[in-house]
């Protein structure tokens, strides 16, 4: 009896210095297994006791439980430990600084060229006008013929022209066929404002871009005069720079109306007092403009004698230079972020 208690304290006692050496979960188990498995070294010492006289095997077997009850509280204790030790690591790992800076979002921002259109459309639908867009690549029927710019005629000079498929398809030199297109499947009244792009064969410089953008406007009604043209223009004027800005009007030709003018308004950096953008006059030109030329209310089918019309068209990057004093067109379109932030 003393033999087999000693051995079993000895067991213990081992077992309970070697757990406390276990230092992870690997180690852990490995002691279960050597120690409390079916293999192990307690089981081997509950076998043994099957050997003793009977009359000490009950002394023995309690004393076995006690033993193995306790390694196994043992066990628990050293595995929550353990497991707190890692968690512990983990989380430092983890660990988050808060105090870092954040990354900067890098959010987008609208065009200079497409605020300006919003602007534009925005006053225009104010005043009653509607939106609405054509085809970039266009016959040359609703570029040229239709407004009144016949083949051979030397106001095709007025427009330097992408040819797609020549004669008949053309890169829309400027917005008005979308006049054409909108009078084709409207009745008057009309009123319509047409953003978009459209195309020059032209030499780059700081006032020429190939690619640009122009907004056309287009009105059609009973008794129509130069007085609602010029209301509507100034109207316009007024609310895109500021209330009582000056607007002139002066004589233009375009072959689509008649009369035709053009519009200058003060000019928006120096207000009239003469600066650089507007070479020192005070005035810049802001758009063309005139009374629909009876020939093109004719072509789409309208009786001349019974409706008239009036039509301007704008180009937007003109009027963003002026408003931010931007001195090179190229700049719009040539993707250099360092400029286009700017606007954001
Ligand atoms: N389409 C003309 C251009 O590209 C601009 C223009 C002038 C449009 C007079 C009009 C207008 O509707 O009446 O230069």
């Amino acid at each position: 009896m003393a033999d087999v208690s000693g051995a079993l304290g000895t067991l213990t006692q081992q077992a309970l210095r070697e757990l406390a050496d276990a230092q992870d979960v690997g180690a852990l188990e490995e002691w279960r297994t050597a120690v409390l498995g079916r293999n192990g070294s307690l089981a081997g010492h509950m076998r043994a006791i099957g050997q003793l006289p009977p009359d000490q095997r009950p002394g023995a077997g309690q004393a076995a439980n006690a033993a193995k009850r306790a390694l196994e509280t043992a066990y628990d204790e050293r595995e929550s430990q353990l497991r707190s030790v890692a968690l512990d690591s983990q989380i430092e790992a983890d660990r988050i600084d808060l105090t870092l800076p954040a990354r900067r979002l890098h959010t987008g921002a609208l065009h200079p060229t497409t605020q300006t259109l919003r602007r534009i459309t925005s006053i225009f639908r104010d005043l009653g006008f509607r939106v609405t867009e054509g085809p970039e690549v266009e016959l040359d029927w609703y570029n040229f013929e239709a407004l009144n710019i016949p083949e051979e005629h030397p106001a095709r000079d007025m427009w330097d022209t992408f040819y797609v498929n020549p004669p008949s398809v053309v890169m829309r030199t400027h917005t008005s066929p979308v006049q054409i297109r909108t009078m084709e499947h409207s009745q008057p009244p009309v009123r319509v404002i047409c953003p978009g792009r459209c195309y020059r064969y032209e030499a780059q410089d700081a006032s020429h871009e190939w690619m640009f953008y122009q907004v056309e406007g287009l009105a059609v009604d009973q008794g129509l005069t130069m007085a609602d043209l010029k209301g509507v223009l100034v109207a316009f004027a007024q609310r895109m720079f500021w209330p009582d800005i000056q607007c002139r009007f002066r004589c233009d030709y375009f072959p689509f109306v008649e009369p035709g003018m053009e519009m200058s308004v003060q000019c928006p950096v120096c207000r009239g007092s003469g600066c650089r953008v507007c070479k020192a006059s005070g005035w810049l030109e802001l758009l063309g403009a005139g009374m629909v030329h009876p020939e093109v209310l004719r072509k789409v089918g309208y009786d001349p004698d019974a409706v008239n019309g009036f039509a301007f068209g704008m180009g937007p990057e003109s009027i963003a230079m002026v408003t931010h004093a931007i001195d090179d067109i190229r700049l719009f379109y040539g993707n250099d972020l360092r400029f286009l932030q700017q606007f954001a």
